[in-house]
């Protein structure tokens, strides 16, 4: 049986992006792969890359946990930990760091775009962010994994990685891995049009309330058409979200509505919000149930380490030996 691994840093509350892209598709995935082929992990070592999240890593950690089990995961069957627990893997990812080319790394996309940004801000972890993340997913061997589209070039370098490691160290060493995408929800967009994200306040948090969640809705942007103006369905931004959640009959209905005329963007958003609100009820009512009982969070986490960590130990022992070092004392 194939292994799935995804993680999902505590950067934030998990948005719709995080939920339609990786959350429900890994679910559907762990709930039916077999007993302890699964790795669902919350990526905290990967969010102190910037020394402003660490105050609420904690409270994050929290919330992208209770977001999986709201969501229906089935921690019987998977291992469900978080990333800190399991801290053999920075030592996986010293050891690629020794191999991986520098020059290759600042060939990566968020290093790239944080040069430009602000090169004085870059940390070494920064940097070497897609090191670990390789770790991640080769210390469990794990084949299909579950991301974002902004994840793929991460996933290539874990790819070459393996590769490498193989060729020079012992053949079939690491499993290569590949990223498992959905084509309709790999990149959802944010209330900006741009990619939703928990760094560009451009997302929408179903676990806000009632009331927050609205003004996230209504701050959708759109063009300036009036009431009675028909509307382009194709390349509006509150369709293309109410698209993703909806059925077929009812995204047809409302396409319906913006090719005639007479239907508001406003009234538009009322429905993607209604539609929100109706749809993730028992998600967001457990999500709020879990979040009020912390220590039950940190025993399902704690539980899942301890699986993770006996696998990482023997994974991580078989590869010390290829590398002419002892075992672990
Ligand atoms: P964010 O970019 O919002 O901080 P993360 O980096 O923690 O979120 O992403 C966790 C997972 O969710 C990754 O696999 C990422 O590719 C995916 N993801 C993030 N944003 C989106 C999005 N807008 N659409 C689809 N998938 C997304
Ligand atoms: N880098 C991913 C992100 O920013 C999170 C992550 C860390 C991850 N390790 C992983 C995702 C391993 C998949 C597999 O969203």
């Amino acid at each position: 049986m194939e292994k799935m691994l995804t993680g999902i840093r505590s950067t934030g509350t998990p948005h719709l992006g995080n939920i339609l892209g990786v959350i429900i598709p890994s679910i559907y995935m762990a709930n039916k792969n077999k007993k302890h082929s699964s790795f669902i992990f919350i990526a905290d070592l990967h969010s102190m890359v910037q020394i402003d999240n660490i105050k609420t890593i904690q409270n994050n950690t929290y919330q992208i946990a209770a977001a999986w089990l709201a969501f229906g995961l089935n921690t019987d069957n998977c291992l469900f930990y978080r990333q800190s627990d399991v801290s053999l893997v920075t030592e996986l990812a010293w050891y690629f760091s020794c191999f991986y080319p520098y020059q290759r790394l600042t060939l990566a996309h968020a290093f790239k775009k944080k040069e430009i940004e602000d090169k004085g801000k870059i940390s070494v972890g920064l940097f070497a962010y897609p090191i670990l993340m390789a770790a991640d997913i080769l210390l469990y061997n794990a084949k299909i994994i579950p991301v974002g589209k902004d994840q793929l070039q991460h996933i290539e370098i874990a790819r070459r990685i393996a590769n490498y490691f193989n060729k020079k160290i012992g053949e079939k060493l690491f499993v290569l891995p590949n990223a498992f995408l959905q084509k309709q929800n790999m990149f959802v967009i944010g209330t900006d049009g741009k990619k939703m994200s928990k760094s560009q306040k451009n997302y929408i948090n179903i676990f806000s309330s009632d009331e927050i969640l609205k003004k996230q809705i209504m701050s959708i942007r759109t063009d300036s058409k009036s009431v009675k103006e028909n509307k382009d369905p194709v390349t509006d931004n509150i369709i293309s979200l109410y698209s993703l959640i909806a059925t077929v009959n009812e995204i047809d209905m409302m396409k319906k509505r913006y090719i005639k005329g007479g239907y508001g963007y406003h009234e538009a958003k009322i429905a993607l919000y209604e539609y929100i609100i109706h749809k993730f009820s028992l998600e967001r009512k457990r999500f709020f149930s879990f979040m009020k009982n912390k220590s039950l969070l940190d025993h399902i986490l704690a539980l899942g380490a301890k699986k993770a960590k006996r696998i990482a130990y023997e994974r991580l022992n078989y590869i010390r030996k290829h590398l002419k070092l002892n075992s672990i004392i």
